[in-house]
């Protein structure tokens, strides 16, 4: 199997993106995998600090290494770690991949403890994401969120940020926000985009918070540079509706895997359109 380095040098070379889903349950990541194996397309998995807890941590690694073992592409981030000692807990668990999400914090504390991360994973053969900017909202429906140029990820900034801190990729702010907005239209900045690329030409580039951001200009912002597309929003919204739904229509039935079967499908068929657009379709 070839390594997510391996994966990310081509995504950059070749102008399309790994996805990258978001699971809190087995039968979600399985849906996640057997939709990616189907197209034969590698994939991200990740889990947030929130999702880890829910999950385990030992228990996300064994998993998706079983998947891994049968010649499966996937590969698990710990997405928005943002303290020393989770982020510590995921590297020694075996996950894959590691999102240091210090962007809460002043530049150099940002620097710092992104720098320390770096250091630590690399015995571990660890692939680490930084992230630069300042990302608005939450993987949740919401009503309205500030959209500013100045939360952007400023391109000199990002060059100081990759040369001083060696990260593998960088998430970076140009318009995306987290989560789903009702009251509100989402749109990204291809051109600011394009300042970042100037800046760091060689860096992986990840889109956080895909979900509600219209299909075209997630394809134009992998044309341009963007080589991750992290959706998590629109996957939970189909899940949760998706089984509502089965409920109701057979509130009698009770058996697990009789019910989830729907909600299973419909993540399926979910993954296989985001694969699609972000062009990974046929790149294992
Ligand atoms: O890290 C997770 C993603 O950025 C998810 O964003 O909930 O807007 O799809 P989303
Ligand atoms: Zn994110």
């Amino acid at each position: 199997m070839k390594t997510l380095k391996q994966y990310f040098n081509e995504a950059v070379a070749d102008k399309w993106a790994l996805g990258h889903f978001n699971f809190s349950t087995a039968d979600q990541l399985k849906a996640f995998v057997e939709a990616a194996m189907e197209l034969k397309s590698p994939i991200m998995v990740g889990t947030s600090e929130s999702e880890a807890d829910f999950v385990g941590r030992e228990q996300a690694v064994a998993l998706v290494k079983s998947y891994q073992k049968n010649g499966h592409a996937v590969f698990l981030n710990a997405d928005h770690h943002k303290s020393w000692e989770t982020t510590k807990a995921v590297v020694n668990a075996g996950y894959d991949s590691v999102l240091i999400d210090a962007s809460k914090h002043s530049y150099e504390e940002n620097i710092v403890l992104t720098k320390k991360v770096v250091d630590y994973a690399q015995s571990f053969n660890l692939e680490v994401e930084g992230e630069l900017g300042y990302l608005r909202g939450s993987s949740e429906v919401q009503e309205k969120i500030e959209i500013s140029p100045a939360d952007y990820t400023q391109p000199e900034q990002a060059r100081d940020f990759v040369t001083r801190t060696g990260v593998d990729r960088l998430a970076v702010a140009f318009g995306n926000i987290h989560g789903i907005v009702t009251n509100q239209e989402e749109h990204l900045d291809i051109g600011h985009l394009k300042k970042i690329v100037q800046a760091i030409p060689v860096v992986p580039l990840v889109l956080h918070g895909a979900s509600g951001l219209p299909a075209e200009e997630i394809k134009m912002a992998i044309q341009n540079g963007i080589a991750n597309v992290h959706i998590n929003t629109e996957l939970r919204v189909a899940y949760h509706d998706t089984l509502h739904e089965e409920l109701e229509k057979e509130p009698k039935e009770t058996t697990p895997y009789k019910y989830l079967k729907s909600s299973y499908e419909e993540m399926k068929r979910m993954i296989k359109k985001y694969l699609e657009l972000f062009g990974s379709v046929g790149k294992i």
